[in-house]
C-alpha cells in the first residue's frame, strides 16, 4: 500500500488514543531535529492530550479528520471555528509517510469548515514541510521565538498584585479581553481548561486597561493577555514564578513586552514558532497566541 491509498475521513472517538499518540511522536521527532523538548509523555500528559482532541472534535466535528491506511491512523487534522476565526490546532502525519501529500489532503479537509471565515490562524512547528504547506494555503508566516529555562526571579516586581483567579468569577471578563485581542471568543476553551484543573492567574484592575490574565497547565503557560502591556507584564512575571521550567512561545516581533520579561528572567530564546495568519487575522498586543487554541 502507498500513501495515496490513505483515506481521509472524519475523526471518531475510538480514533483518539492512536491519533493523539501518533501526533505526539511526529512532533517529538521535529523537536529532536529542531532543538525543542516536547517533555515526557506520562499518564497525565496522555490524559490531557486525549481530552484536548475530544474537546475539539466535540465543538468542531466538521474540522476533525484522520488519515487511515491499512487500518491504522497515520494522520490527524483538528481545526476550530470561533466566530470569524478559523484556527488549526493540530496537523500531523506519521513519520515515514510524510512528504507524500497526506498532510495537504488533511489540511484541505479541515479548511472546509472555515470556508466562510474571514480570518485564519495556525501556529506552525519548525518543520519545513509544515511551513511550506501553510504558505501554499495562503497564510503569511510570522516568525516567533520560544523562550525556555528556569526563570531568574530577581527582577520579579514586588507587589505585582496578581492573584489566583476563580474560573466562575473571572472567565467572563477574561473572555471579553481575549475576544478584544484576537477578534474571537475563547469561551469553550476557558470551560475546557477549567475542567482540566488548569491554573488561572489574574490581575483584577478596575478598568479593562488594568486587567490581565494567564492560564497555566501542568506548570506550562497556555495563554496570556492583558488590557495593556504594563498589566500583561505583571501577570507574565507572576506566571514565571509558577514555572520551574518555563516555556513561553509565539513571541513574535510585536510582543516585545513579553520578550523583555523573558530576557529579564534570563530565559533562552530560539526561533522555533511561526504564527501563520490569513485574511483579517491580526493577533493583538499584548497577547501570546496559544498553540493549542489560538
Ligand atoms: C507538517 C506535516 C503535517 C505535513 O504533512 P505531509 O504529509 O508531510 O505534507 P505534504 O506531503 O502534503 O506537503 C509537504 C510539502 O513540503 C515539501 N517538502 C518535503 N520535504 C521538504 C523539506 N525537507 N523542506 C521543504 N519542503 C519539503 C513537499 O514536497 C510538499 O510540498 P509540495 O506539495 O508543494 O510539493 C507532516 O510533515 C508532519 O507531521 N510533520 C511533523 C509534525 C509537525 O510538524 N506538524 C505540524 C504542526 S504545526
Amino acid at each position: 500500500m502507498s500513501s495515496t491509498d490513505a483515506v481521509i475521513r472524519p475523526l471518531v472517538d475510538v480514533d483518539v488514543p492512536a491519533a493523539d499518540a501518533m501526533a505526539f511522536a511526529a512532533l517529538a521527532e521535529v523537536g529532536e531535529r529542531f532543538g525543542f523538548d516536547m517533555g515526557t509523555r506520562d499518564a497525565t500528559r496522555v490524559a490531557f492530550g486525549q481530552a484536548r482532541v475530544r474537546h475539539m472534535a466535540g465543538t468542531d466535528p466538521d474540522g476533525a479528520f484522520v488519515a487511515e491506511l491499512a487500518g491504522e491512523i497515520v494522520g490527524i487534522a483538528l481545526a476550530l471555528v470561533r466566530g470569524p476565526l478559523w484556527f488549526l490546532s493540530l496537523l500531523a502525519v506519521r513519520q515515514g509517510l510524510q512528504g507524500q501529500g497526506i498532510g495537504k489532503r488533511l489540511l484541505d479537509a479541515s479548511l472546509e469548515c472555515g470556508a466562510d471565515c474571514p480570518a485564519g490562524m495556525i501556529v506552525a512547528s519548525p518543520d519545513p514541510k509544515a511551513l511550506r504547506r501553510y504558505s501554499r494555503a495562503g497564510f503569511a508566516l510570522r516568525a516567533g521565538f520560544e523562550a525556555t529555562g528556569k526563570p531568574d526571579l530577581s527582577e520579579l516586581p514586588a507587589g505585582h498584585g496578581v492573584a489566583d483567579g476563580d474560573w466562575d468569577r473571572d472567565a467572563g471578563w477574561v473572555d471579553d479581553l481575549i475576544t478584544g485581542l484576537r477578534g474571537a471568543t475563547w469561551a469553550p476553551e476557558l470551560s475546557f481548561l477549567a475542567n482540566q484543573n488548569s491554573q488561572l492567574l489574574v490581575l483584577r484592575g478596575p478598568t479593562k486597561a488594568d486587567r490581565a490574565y494567564a492560564i497555566l497547565h501542568g506548570k506550562k503557560l497556555v495563554s496570556i493577555g492583558g488590557g495593556t502591556e504594563a498589566a500583561a507584564t505583571r501577570v507574565l512575571w507572576a506566571a514565571m514564578a509558577q514555572m520551574p521550567a518555563a516555556v513561553v512561545g509565539n513571541l513574535t516581533s510585536d510582543q516585545q513586552w513579553a520578550i523583555e520579561v523573558c530576557m529579564d528572567a534570563r530565559l533562552s530564546l530560539a526561533l522555533t514558532d511561526t504564527v501563520c495568519t490569513r485574511g483579517t487575522a491580526r493577533p493583538g498586543t499584548p497577547y501570546l497566541v496559544s498553540g493549542l487554541f489560538g
